[in-house]
């Protein structure tokens, strides 16, 4: 597991349960944050906890729904009462129905937009204002290939995650001068949970044959460039979309 200091600063990782979010709170509390495991899933959460603090780290679930803007400030208390506030990552994500834009379901729709693009609003809404009081931080908010490019029958997510890096821009022009980076991520397709949840081995290879390295990404590879931009050794990049495709977008 990649490492860098991170320490003396609590972090927020939104969908710690599970794939990604898990890997990235492991990374982050292996490398000295403090930090709170968010999630719908409070018993996976707590699992989560249970494996940072079996390897000496320091963490605390969170249990609650993204998409309710109050939860959002809550874990900004839980993650101050830690330690200050230096690290967010705004990973929680869903897939949504799969269908073309004009067949897609509204309420699928109405879903994918509420816990994709404006949980992440929600999540920064109430992270800057405290990061900023606090002398900085870094936020990287988790966006995905497809915040660049599209994917025929997912419109939802596609629009979400282009949203998504677009507001991390703006957060970034807005905070830099009180030492708030914010970056974006964009991973290819990582081998997930949620992967398996939607995808099956055939769909799985097919994809994986469309990048460069020919296979799908680990939640590893994500948090090993989470962790870096997290870190003070990101310290001149803000405002940016780091992809994390295996050559996906190379296309
Ligand atoms: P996952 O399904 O393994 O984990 C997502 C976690 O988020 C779960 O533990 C789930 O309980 C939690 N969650 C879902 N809705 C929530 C809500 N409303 N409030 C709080 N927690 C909630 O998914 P995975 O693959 O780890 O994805 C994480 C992020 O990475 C998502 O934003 C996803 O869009 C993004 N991503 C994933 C890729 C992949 O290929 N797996 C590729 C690019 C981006």
């Amino acid at each position: 597991m990649a490492t860098y200091d991170v320490a003396g600063r609590s972090a927020i990782v939104t969908g710690a349960a599970s794939g990604i979010g898990r890997s990235i709170a492991l990374t982050l509390a292996a490398s000295g944050a403090a930090v709170v495991v968010a999630d719908l899933r409070t018993e996976a959460a707590q699992t989560v906890v249970d494996e940072i603090t079996a390897a000496g780290g320091t963490a605390i679930p969170f249990a609650g729904d993204v998409s309710d803007p109050g939860v959002a400030t809550a874990m900004v208390a839980a993650a101050s009462e830690l330690a200050p506030l230096g690290i967010a990552v705004n990973n929680a994500g869903i897939g949504g129905a799969a269908a073309p834009v004009g067949d897609y379901p509204i309420e699928s729709w109405q879903k994918v937009i509420e816990i994709n693009l404006n949980a992440v609003f929600y999540g920064l809404r109430a992270q800057l204002p405290v990061m900023a009081e606090n002398g900085g931080g870094a936020i990287i908010n988790m966006a995905s290939v497809l915040g660049s490019v599209g994917i025929p029958m997912s419109s939802a997510y596609v629009t979400a995650k282009h949203g998504v890096v677009g507001m991390t821009k703006n957060a970034a022009l807005e905070y830099g001068d009180r030492k708030v980076r914010v970056n974006a991520v964009g991973p290819g397709f990582i081998h997930t949970p949620l992967v398996d949840a939607n995808l099956d081995a055939e769909a799985q290879a097919g994809l994986a044959a469309q990048h460069a390295l020919g296979r799908l990404g680990t939640p590893e590879e994500v948090a090993s460039l989470v962790a870096f931009l997290a870190s003070d050794a990101a310290s001149f990049i803000t405002g940016s979309y780091h992809l994390v495709d295996g050559g996906y977008a190379a296309h």
